[in-house]
């Protein structure tokens, strides 16, 4: 069975929501991809798409050199939508006016379906809550489509064609908020395109299986495991394409949280019986680290000392012939943008996992073409245990950068217990998924305590916690005044090295996430 035989093209116009479009077709179980707005015709072509998607974007139409429609989505012959900036790109081309506007419709509204329309053939209601997002619409509809919906101050809310199915929404479905989006976006997939539900977890496991087989052959792969879910997860799939024939590398850094090295060597080695070399570096990186307070110097230590640990090892590996690694879609889609210099936020963060550059090994990428959520699952699906594979987000370097100035073992054993209380005592209070990260940082100043008789003049813990959907932009997380008082009460009691525990309520922007 070829699961990316039933397709659809997602072209690019720049919106945030555009990788949302891509994990909603995904979620309806069809294979899609995003292409960028001025993709090569002949690549457009190539990939063959049942049906087409074009994003929303931040620019206007009207706007010298704003992006255009390439006329080969019109003749292919497959369905299109046109998600709001691309609604008004497929009506300024058959003629339509689109209007400009220095106001920006942003939020809820509340559209009417105006007569019938085969795209919200499933919903059943005349009129639907939606999310819009835009500056610009269209005034005159151009004459091939007739309006579908319209809302108070939005006559041409959507249309549709009078003779091909091809539409448009100036609303968003793939955004959560639109609560018929799912609807309309698996009315527009399966049935407008007549796409097949092939793209589902075990169909992508056993495909996935079968292509590293085929490109391996009798091979042996190295990886390096990190604890964290992209590199479990290639762990986890390689293992059941090729068995003993990978070998996986885990240095552990000692910046690690509580027990983790642990943790890894019991799942990964024990449960599932993994190769895994476990590298014990921690010595070696609070080595490397002392008298260093500079929070980019420390992030450039920490990830090359991990290429040349993982380096020394792989060397000392007999017949190695391929380096596998965990990069996944929006990784190809961010590098693939930044190259072109079409992305609109690049990111710079150095992570612990970069790749030996002169180990001359071929490279497997088994992930490359999924979204995060589906790793996840497919993690779950492979026998790796839920509650790893569904953690907030560690980066690279790991306590490093929660150690504020010059790492020491004794601050790195303080703050993973510290961290390790904070988040028992958020699962257990059914805040963790809550959550989007949250985690301890260790403060290196003193402060007066007393604990029992005793004073106490000892370290600071400061307790982080966010909501954000994109962590570009986070809200501190308002956690109840009882569990802060309950996890400091917890911290200071068991850790002697403590003795003040603070809650951070600051919002990015302006803050960070991290404190470094
Ligand atoms: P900031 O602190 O920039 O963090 O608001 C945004 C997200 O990125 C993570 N982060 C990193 N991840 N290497 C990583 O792999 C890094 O150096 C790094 N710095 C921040 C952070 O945990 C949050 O999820």
């Amino acid at each position: 069975m070829n699961i990316k035989s039933s397709k659809i093209l997602i072209l690019d116009y720049g919106s945030q929501y555009t990788q949302l479009i891509a994990r909603r077709v995904r979620e309806l179980d069809v294979y899609c991809e995003i292409y960028a707005w001025d993709a090569d015709t002949a690549a457009i072509q190539a990939f063959d798409p049942q049906g087409i998607i074009l994003s929303g974007g931040p620019e206007s139409v009207h706007m010298e050199n704003a992006p255009t429609l390439n006329e080969v989505v019109l003749q292919m012959n497959v369905p299109i939508l046109g998600v709001c900036y691309g609604m008004q790109l497929l009506n300024q081309y058959y003629g339509g006016v689109v209007e400009g506007s220095e106001e920006k419709e942003f939020g809820y509204a509340e559209v009417h379906c105006t007569g019938e329309s085969q795209l919200f053939k499933n919903v059943a209601k005349q009129s639907m809550d939606v999310w819009m997002s835009h500056g610009d619409k269209v005034k005159e509809l151009a004459s091939v489509f007739h309006p579908i919906a319209h809302t108070s101050s939005t006559p041409y809310a959507a249309c549709e064609h009078k003779d091909l199915p091809i539409f448009g929404v100036q609303f968003h479905p793939e955004v959560e908020h639109t609560a018929d989006g799912r609807e309309i976006l698996g009315q527009f997939v399966h049935h407008i395109c007549g796409c097949e539900k092939l793209w589902k977890t075990d169909n992508i496991i056993d495909t996935h299986v079968d292509n590293i087989r085929n490109l391996v052959g009798d091979e042996k792969v190295l990886l390096g495991l990190s604890g964290g879910v992209d590199s479990s997860v290639v762990a986890a799939l390689m293992h059941k394409a090729i068995g003993k024939q990978l070998v996986c590398v885990f240095v552990d850094t000692g910046l690690l949280r509580y027990q983790e090295g642990d943790q890894v060597m019991q799942t990964m080695a024990d449960k599932m019986d993994i190769n895994v070399i476990r590298v014990n570096a921690q010595q070696m990186y609070y080595d490397a680290l002392q008298g260093e307070a500079d929070p980019e110097r420390k992030r450039k230590i920490i990830g090359e000392l991990f290429i040349r640990i993982f380096e020394k090892q792989a060397k000392e590996l007999d017949d190695i012939q391929w380096l596998a690694q965990g990069t996944i879609y929006p990784d190809v889609i961010e590098s693939a943008a930044s190259s072109t210099g079409k992305a609109h936020v690049i990111k710079s963060h150095h992570n612990v996992g970069g790749l030996p550059e002169d180990l001359s090994l071929k490279l497997i990428e088994p992930l490359k073409d999924l979204f995060k959520d589906e790793v996840r699952k497919l993690g779950v699906s492979l026998g790796l245990d839920p509650e790893m594979v569904y953690r907030h987000p560690f980066p690279g370097p790991g306590l490093g950068v929660r150690i504020l100035g010059e790492v020491k073992k004794e601050y790195a054993e303080t703050l993973a217990k510290a961290d390790h209380i904070f988040i028992e005592e958020l699962r257990r209070h059914d805040l963790y998924d809550k959550t989007s990260q949250a985690f301890a940082v260790f403060l290196p100043v003193k402060s007066v305590g007393v604990v029992g008789d005793a004073r106490r003049y000892e370290y600071v813990i400061t307790l982080r916690a966010v909501e954000t959907i994109d962590f570009m932009t986070a809200r501190w997380a308002h956690l109840p005044y009882e569990f802060i008082d309950l996890v400091s009460r917890r911290i200071i009691n068991e850790i002697d090295k403590v003795s003040r525990v603070v809650y951070d309520v600051s919002s990015k922007p302006p803050a960070t996430i991290e404190w470094e």
